[in-house]
């Protein structure tokens, strides 16, 4: 190859092509001419039979144009399968993989090469736009689901690109923001996930992230994508910048980011010009063209792959109604409110998201879907009545606003959501008087860009409180039930609605179903047996993040200093006894199990243990129930959690009476710590607690084993340290907590 065709390669061929700017200046991909709509595309060098490469968004389905100019005969959609955080509620990484197989056949039927998901970061905090595309607050948990939908997904032939390689955990000032977090908290939490899940499935890509980690651009970060990457975890696919992402093109290069998206000619010829001015060796990009074109000769493109343009939309569609619905959790249940009971056949619908429902987030996450299912069409299809009247006065409310909204908003700029109507209260009661059952459904989107805003999108507006209380109030009178469904994209308050709730379902943004599926839970149809991936504080400032979000100065924060260290959601929750609303793992269903006879394999862990649990359903209809394990390590010379989840299993269906036993198994590597000082992951001698149960707080069953030496399982690299010292918790005095 030439140095102008190396040159050419590593550098996205987005260049000339439209971008969509967000306000704030950042991009998301919107460019090439193969196939419309998708994100961008590798340059092609027909001499040497080398194709080019399409690469298209997003997590929750494939983002791509539905119209396509001079082609008015047919559309492009693509399904939209529920968000990141539902998948990871299912806490069933075989079901996320079936998902992920659906997924990736659309990926290749629409002729893309690599779809720009997972997206894996934690939940550090609650306000972060992008949350829903992300799986959990735990990196166990998180990097399961990731690699279980990257294994279905890659199982078609085509590639992944896990994002955004790291510690990019808020949308404020996000291609500047300096992150700094300490080694063990990166290597724990933030570099944990993506290691479970690249270990467990392969990822062809990586991608680097936009912010800065501890002082430089991630992209630029040798030490974090050649040495821990490749050198520690033995990486072979290549890693890709984001949109835009970092600043210095050699530096890229130098660091192992093997390809710069969306490419501009400029970046190209400044690649060109450094290796004429001895500024880029050479060797070293021939290293980002060999990983690049090691994962080319993978693709559809390069084996000329006659992509149909027709995936089967309405098998996938079925998927992603199951998936929406093993994702859904059940909050609350007061007096076995739900399933619905037979007497109920007229329902009140309240809330613009009960008409139009919210499938998936905004940004490079969103999906153009040819429909999404109203909670109005699929408790119709299950058989119910939902009121005509207040469908006739929603309906055309919200499709109104929200064309006011679109025609007033400045172009490129994002239309706020439209705002909750607002009945007269004669309607309410009218309808309290003549409805069996009130259902409110709350609705909150958010998307890349923009972080949560705490007053209105993470906490109800005034105005939606009172209408809920009004609507609670008339319904109580009467003596019926309000049900309230949450169809947000992340965690939100609970204060001003959850105490007139006789049952809350938490349906996430559940996808191009989410009608059906929410009506799948509330009929029983299909009993929810989804467990929180993240923790519902009593208020934000119980967040251990909170005063560390988004950063430094307010405004535009500069820098954001991850305080917390390694007590993210229930860790803190957990050690420092900050009672959550709902916590990690927490989950209800229409029946209830028992989980008792836990065994293990041996009192001392040598090597291997294995545990055994039995779990029996004990109630009247058939569920599944998740079965967590989290462990307790000896604190020695560090600070460490109470507990950590450590494995986890879901059952099958169990009719009533039936028992499963699960199989839980962990090796040393499994429950080791990272100290700083050493670098190393040491796992200490001593006494383990074992705690079996069905939430972080609900533990069925314990026991405990040891381990009689101290093993040093791995010795990494002294780097990524932060530049300046960090307090964090866990390391303050007493009085400072
Ligand atoms: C986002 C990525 C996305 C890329 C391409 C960026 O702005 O952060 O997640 O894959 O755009 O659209």
């Amino acid at each position: 190859m030439t140095l102008e065709e190396k040159a050419a390669l590593v550098i996205g061929a987005g260049y000339g092509a439209p971008q969509t700017l967000l306000p704030g200046g950042t991009m998301i991909g919107n460019s090439g001419t193969k196939v419309p709509g998708t994100a961008g595309s590798t340059a092609a060098i027909a001499r040497l039979g080398i194709p080019s490469i399409v690469l298209s968004d997003g997590p929750a389905g494939v983002r791509i144009n539905p119209y396509r100019k001079g082609d008015s005969t047919r559309t492009y959609f693509a399904t939209a399968f529920p968000v990141g955080t539902l998948l990871a509620s299912s806490w069933d990484p075989a079901l996320v993989e079936r998902v992920g197989v659906a997924f990736g056949n659309e990926v290749k039927e629409y002729g893309i090469d690599i779809i720009l998901a997972p997206g894996v970061n934690i939940h550090r905090n609650p306000l972060n736009g992008r949350n829903f595309e992300y799986y959990a607050e735990d990196p166990l948990l998180a990097g399961r689901m990731a690699s279980a939908i990257i294994n279905g997904i890659q199982a078609n032939g085509v590639g992944t690109s896990i994002k955004h390689f790291v510690a990019n955990n808020q949308e404020s000032s996000r291609s500047t923001i300096n992150t700094i977090v300490s080694e063990r908290a990166l290597r724990e939490l933030y570099l944990k996930t993506f290691r479970i899940a690249i270990a467990a499935s392969n990822p062809w890509t990586v991608m680097s992230s936009y912010n800065k980690l501890n002082g430089t651009y991630t992209a630029e970060r040798h030490d974090l994508i050649t040495t821990i990457l490749r050198d520690e975890w033995k990486y072979t696919g290549f890693v890709v910048s984001d949109w835009g992402g970092g600043r210095d093109w050699v530096a890229e290069m130098q660091a192992g980011n093997d390809l710069i998206m969306p490419g501009n000619k400029a970046q190209i010829a400044s690649l060109i010009s450094a290796v004429g001015h001895d500024s880029l060796d050479v060797r070293i990009l021939d290293a980002n063209v060999a990983r690049i074109l090691h994962i080319v000769v993978k693709t559809p493109a390069f084996s000329g792959y006659k992509y149909s343009d027709r995936p089967d939309l309405k098998a996938h569609a079925a998927i992603a109604r199951e998936a929406a619905a093993e994702g859904m959790v059940l909050l609350k249940n007061k007096d076995n409110t739900l399933p619905i009971q037979k007497t109920v056949k007229t329902i009140a619908l309240f809330g613009n998201s009960s008409y139009f429902p919210i499938a998936v987030g905004t940004g490079s996450g969103e999906v153009n879907k040819a429909y999404v299912t109203s909670l109005t069409k699929g408790l119709r299809d299950a058989g119910y009545n939902p009121d005509a009247e207040l469908e006739k006065t929603y309906v055309p409310f919200v499709k109104d606003t929200t064309a006011k909204l679109l025609a007033a908003t400045p172009k490129g700029n994002r239309p706020g959501p439209s705002p909750e109507l607002i009945l007269d209260a004669g309607l309410i009661s009218r309808k309290a008087a003549a409805c069996d059952l009130a259902i409110i459904t709350i609705g909150r989107n958010s998307g890349e860009g923009f972080d949560r805003k705490l007053e209105t999108n993470y906490a109800l507006i005034t105005a939606e409180k009172e209408q809920i209380k009004k609507i609670a109030d008339g319904f109580h009178a009467k003596g019926k039930k309000v049900v309230f469904v949450l169809n947000i994209a992340g965690v939100i308050d609970t204060e001003g609605w959850e105490k007139y709730a006789d049952a809350v379902i938490l349906a996430w943004q559940p996808g191009q179903e989410a009608g059906s599926a929410i009506a799948d839970i509330l009929s029983g149809k299909v009993n929810p047996s989804g467990k929180l991936p993240t923790t519902f504080p009593v208020r934000y400032a119980d967040v251990s993040s909170a005063k560390n979000f988004p950063g430094t100065p307010s405004g535009i924060p500069e820098q954001v200093i991850y305080e917390e260290g390694i007590y993210v959601g229930y860790r803190y929750h957990d050690r420092f006894q900050v009672k959550p609303k709902y916590e990690f793992g927490y989950g209800l269903s229409y029946t209830s199990f028992s989980v008792e006879a836990l065994k293990l394999s041996s009192m001392v862990l040598n090597g291997k243990l294995s545990m055994t649990v039995k779990v029996t359903n004990t109630g009247k209809v058939a569920g599944k129930e998740v079965v967590q394990l989290y462990v307790g390590a000896p604190v020695k010379s560090i600070d460490k959690p109470l507990q950590e989840l450590r494995a986890f299993a879901k059952t099958q269906l169990l009719q009533p009476g039936a028992s499963e036993v699960l199989t839980f198994e962990l090796a040393a590597a499994d429950l080791a710590s990272y100290h700083s000082d050493s670098s190393s992951w040491i796992t200490d001698a001593g006494v383990y607690a074992v705690n079996v149960g069905t939430s972080v707080q609900n533990i069925r069953e314990k026991a405990t084993f040891s381990i009689p030496k101290t093993l040093i399982i791995e010795k990494d690299h002294k780097i990524l340290q932060p530049q300046v010292s960090i307090l964090e918790l866990g390391l303050r005095t007493k009085e400072d907590k």
